[in-house]
């Protein structure tokens, strides 16, 4: 099972017509033909309406939407509508809503609230997605299932302690073992029965939130089981859709989300889709990390950009617009990086409520004559002439950066070395070099196959399991390189340090040893000197400085004070025939550059525009062997840049030669067939 099968790229989204009466409907489809919007993703939120009682099912409206857009020709990506319970729910049965970190029980309010292991909502939830699923399964232009909505946060009620306990029960067998693997000898913790054991909050074993634990095991394991009660809800409804519907079934996902482990998920979507709201409006490297994580999920196979806003959010406290062409550029940077459709959230703007501000392809006036509008409608022009030439179409990466939640997790919860040092970023900067250097990346979990991989780039690779150092070494004795930093190779499955030097079971491939690491307020500057080539250059590091000691390894940089000046801070360590590279700092943007391209170039994997600021490329190879490059200006000025290849701009039809320079527009695209490399 994997993606609907699709003409050409979807293109639409969310669409909420039970917001609106009927005439309106027919405005919206006119608009929609205007803007060739083929696709619209409908009931998200209805589950108020299509079940109105405990008792009462009342399909009148959600029939007369699907009956709509089947007639006006629009393929339906189907949604089960549990992403917000209804008002009368959690007034009958009050376990529905959560109990908060600071153990507040909720009331009735808002969405994505429901508590996962309520029996209750889980019983409906299940029944109201098999209702639909068996009354819609056979219309024809249901093309996908979306089960709920973004889900996310945590609960810590009863049910959910209870759930917690039988999550333990079956992943440790017996109290000893968890008492082990806790580590509760300390502060006098033994557990005697399984009743004892609460969920970690603010009423047990956390001080100012969710991140300060006396217990790393706790937390780690309710992180852990929190977001497998949440992937039980998807698997509930998704079971119950299975009894009417072959067709795929997603929930969309939020790129890189703290709450929720997507890999523990993954093999339970038929295809991964996920929702584009980056935090900023400059963050070309940013998206692509969450993009090439998202298309990781399933081991490369295409997702779907689920929603993304054609023009502004409205929930952050300042909503930057997104300028004239950033839409577009967005659209396709997503295309570039592996999606197979292109939706917004939202085709209307709603009239009222804390949306209503929130950027829609149709706004309160209903004009086909706005900007934003004008733009949805091009880019929809141009999708249509694209075709299917990128459906399925794979990332031919030699490069895997790994990207683990139980990293994420550990190295955010641990009381030392640095509360400053946030795993996100860490990723995000190594990501960023290898996206500057235009190399296309495979981000992947620690459970993934690298034996297809060159580079293999591991930042904070806090938590070391199973068999990842045997895997990481083989890359390496093959003749790839691994590149990994400070703070990995610290603990084990159970947040426990090794009993050995630091970095643990890294610590053959990496030919290093660390006895002592400094960590300083974020101002604290400490100059590295970086062997490059011939040359030295300097650099910054800052939060944390490990004191690397070789033990086979070459010292690639040093740092330049305090009483560690001189001493090793980057460290290159030859096994077999590749490397174990070791970077002991947190390097600045400069720093991480030098050494992810010394890296790179050793394999020939720079990119044809490393050299050419924010203009960023990637290939896409479609299951016929049509090799796509996609040209990308994040820049607001033109640029002109040498063709790579021969071939064809798919959207302008220009022929593109080596040597005859190619002109970007500010924010441009251009989406070139390429010929064969050797004629
Ligand atoms: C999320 C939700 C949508 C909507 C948008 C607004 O992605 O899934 O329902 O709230 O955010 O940005
Ligand atoms: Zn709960």
């Amino acid at each position: 099972m994997s993606l609907p099968r699709t003409r050409k790229v979807p293109f639409g989204g969310d669409y909420n017509p039970e917001q609106w009466p009927e005439e309106v409907w027919r405005q919206d489809y006119r608009l929609f033909d205007a803007a060739r919007i083929d696709t619209v993703t409908l009931g998200v939120f209805t589950w108020a309406r299509t079940q109105p009682a405990l008792d009462v099912y009342d399909f009148t409206t959600l029939d007369r939407i699907v009956e709509r857009a089947g007639a006006e020709g629009r393929q339906i990506c189907l949604a089960t509508g549990t992403g917000a319970h209804p008002a009368w729910l959690a007034r009958a049965f009050p376990e529905v809503t959560r109990v908060d970190f600071e153990g507040r029980r909720h009331r009735y309010g808002q969405r994505h609230n429901s508590c996962p292991s309520s029996p209750v909502f889980r019983r409906l939830s299940a029944e109201l997605a098999r209702r639909i699923a068996a009354r819609y399964a056979g219309h024809p232009a249901v093309v996908a299932w979306h089960v709920g909505n973004e889900y996310g946060g945590a609960c810590y009620c009863d049910l959910c302690a209870a759930g917690f306990r039988d999550w333990l029960r079956s992943r440790y067998g017996t109290l000893e073992a968890l008492n082990t693997a806790w580590y509760t000898t300390f502060w006098s913790h033994t557990f005697t029965d399984w009743d004892e054991i609460e969920p970690p909050s603010a009423l047990t074993e956390h001080w100012r939130g969710p991140n300060h634990t006396a217990f790393q095991g706790i937390t780690l394991d309710y992180l852990r089981f929190m977001s497998d009660a949440m992937l039980a809800n998807f698997v509930d409804e998704k079971a119950a859709i299975r009894q009417a519907s072959d067709l795929p079934v997603t929930t969309n996902l939020m790129g890189m989300y703290r709450p929720i482990d997507y890999h523990r998920w993954a093999p339970h979507l038929d295809f991964a889709s996920w929702d584009n709201y980056p935090p900023d409006d400059r963050s070309p490297a940013w998206m692509a990390l969450a993009h090439d994580l998202m298309r990781g999920l399933k081991d490369g196979q295409p997702f779907w950009l689920m929603e993304q806003t054609p023009s502004y959010t409205a929930s952050r406290d300042v909503n930057p617009l997104k300028r004239p062409g950033v839409m577009r550029l967005w659209s396709w940077q997503a295309v570039a990086h592996g999606a197979d459709a292109v939706l917004f959230f939202q085709m209307r703007a709603s009239r009222g409520a804390c949306e209503k501000y929130h950027g829609a392809v149709i706004g309160h006036a209903g004009r086909d004559d706005t900007r934003v509008f004008r733009e949805v409608a091009a880019l929809g022009a141009e999708l249509d002439r694209l075709g299917g030439t990128t459906l399925g179409a794979r990332t031919p990466a030699r490069v895997a950066l790994l990207f683990d939640w139980d990293s994420w997790w550990a190295v955010e919860i641990s009381d030392g070395p640095s509360r400053l040092v946030r795993y996100q970023q860490v990723v995000h900067a190594y990501y960023r070099a290898l996206w500057d250097a235009g190399a296309d990346v495979d981000v992947l979990p620690v459970t993934a196959d690298l034996t297809r991989y060159d580079v293999v780039v591991a930042p904070v690779l806090h938590m070391v399991k199973d068999d990842l150092p045997q895997r990481l070494e083989a890359v390496a004795a093959r003749g790839g390189s691994v590149l990994t930093t400070f703070l990995s190779g610290r603990v084990d499955v159970h947040d426990q340090a090794f009993l050995t030097d630091v970095p643990g079971p890294l610590g053959a491939l990496l030919g290093i040893r660390v006895d002592e690491w400094d960590a300083r307020e974020a101002e604290v500057v400490n100059p590295v000197r970086l062997t490059v080539g011939d040359s030295e250059v300097g650099v910054e590091s800052r939060l944390v400085f490990e004191l690397v000691i070789p033990q086979g390894a070459e010292v690639v940089g040093r740092y330049g004070a305090d009483f560690y000046a001189g001493t090793p801070a980057v460290t290159r360590n030859r096994f077999g025939a590749g490397h174990g590279w070791y970077v002991g700092t947190h390097l600045d943007r400069a720093g991480v550059d030098r050494v992810v391209r010394q890296v790179l170039s050793r394999h020939d994997l720079l990119g044809p525009y490393a050299d050419v600021p924010e203009v960023e490329s990637t290939v896409r190879v479609a299951p016929d062997g049509t090799r796509l490059r996609f040209l990308l200006n994040h820049r607001s000025e033109p640029v002109e840049v040498d063709p790579a290849r021969a071939g064809l701009d798919l959207l302008t039809g220009d022929r593109v030669t080596p040597g005859e320079p190619v002109r970007l527009e500010p924010y441009g695209v251009r989406v070139v067939r390429e010929e064969p490399a050797d004629g």
